[in-house]
């Protein structure tokens, strides 16, 4: 079964013939697969993303979260939508600088009204899953290194077991070593939890953690690769592409 489904998507930014950021994009999003999306600057990924989890109004074509078609929904039907089946992450964390490292974990729950007794049960959960217990220790978040605010941010996209997670560069302020843990870390979300995961990275080490590579073009899938049974060869056929592409890895 589809998690997300897009269908015949168009995003045209501006008036007139504005810029078409988007052009015909028709994607499924298996339950329990992890995509990764890439592309160069521009491409249209973060956009992709933004319709796909209804942030963004699309300028034509259909978005089925869930089997549900978003298309009618209001803003505040597609808000709560939002809070209960989706999960974000980003490249900058954006976590509450002024609350503490608990806090931030919890906030989904709070905001979806759930009971003390019921948050408390879910973070025991998440922490035992993240391996959390030292990093939720610390009161604030200017202790922690980029690594631990990023395990953090996924936490809290997480605590509420969203049906699919979005993640737009989660590696992409952090050196090899960190972001080979929150690729790790993603895909042990995936694996273990069964919670489909969709990413953008300009890293293809990052994007062979994933079980396909989709790859945008001025705002088309201009190609799209399956992980087989070896890494090494997926990550290979992943830099062909890039190759192809015109791109090293870091630009792409
Ligand atoms: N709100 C907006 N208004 C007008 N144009 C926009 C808007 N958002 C994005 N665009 C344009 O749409 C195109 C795709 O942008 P998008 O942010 O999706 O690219 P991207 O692939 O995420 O790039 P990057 O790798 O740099 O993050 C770009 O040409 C961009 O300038
Ligand atoms: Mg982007």
């Amino acid at each position: 079964m589809s998690v997300l489904e897009l269908k015949e998507i168009y995003k045209i930014f501006g008036s007139g013939h504005g810029h078409i950021a988007l052009k015909n994009i028709n994607l499924g999003l298996d339950k329990g697969e992890f995509l990764a999306i890439m592309g160069s600057s521009g491409s249209g990924k973060t956009t992709l993303m933004n319709v796909a989890s209804t942030v963004m109004k699309a300028s034509s074509g259909k978005v089925f979260i869930n089997g549900l078609d978003t298309e009618h929904l209001t803003e505040e039907e597609l808000a709560i939508l939002r809070r209960e089946k989706i999960g974000f992450v980003f490249q900058d964390f954006r976590l509450i600088d002024n609350l503490n490292v608990k806090e931030n974990i919890i906030l989904p729950l709070v905001f979806n009204g759930l009971k003390v007794d019921e948050i408390h049960n879910k973070l025991n959960k998440i922490k035992d899953i993240l391996n959390l217990e030292e990093i939720i220790k610390k009161k604030s978040i200017y202790e922690l290194s980029g690594g631990q605010k990023q395990k953090i941010a996924i936490a809290r996209a997480i605590i509420h077991e969203p049906v699919i997670l979005f993640a737009d560069e989660p590696t992409g302020k952090l050196d090899s070593n960190l972001a080979n843990n929150i690729m790790n870390l993603l895909q042990e979300i995936n694996k273990n939890l069964h919670m489909s995961i969709i990413m953008v990275t300009h890293n293809s080490l990052s994007a062979s953690f994933c079980d396909r590579v989709l790859f945008l073009r001025d705002g088309e899938i201009y190609n799209e690769i399956y992980n087989g049974e070896e890494k090494i060869n997926f990550h290979k056929r992943i830099l062909d592409v890039v190759a192809f592409l015109g791109g090293n890895t870091y630009d792409l």
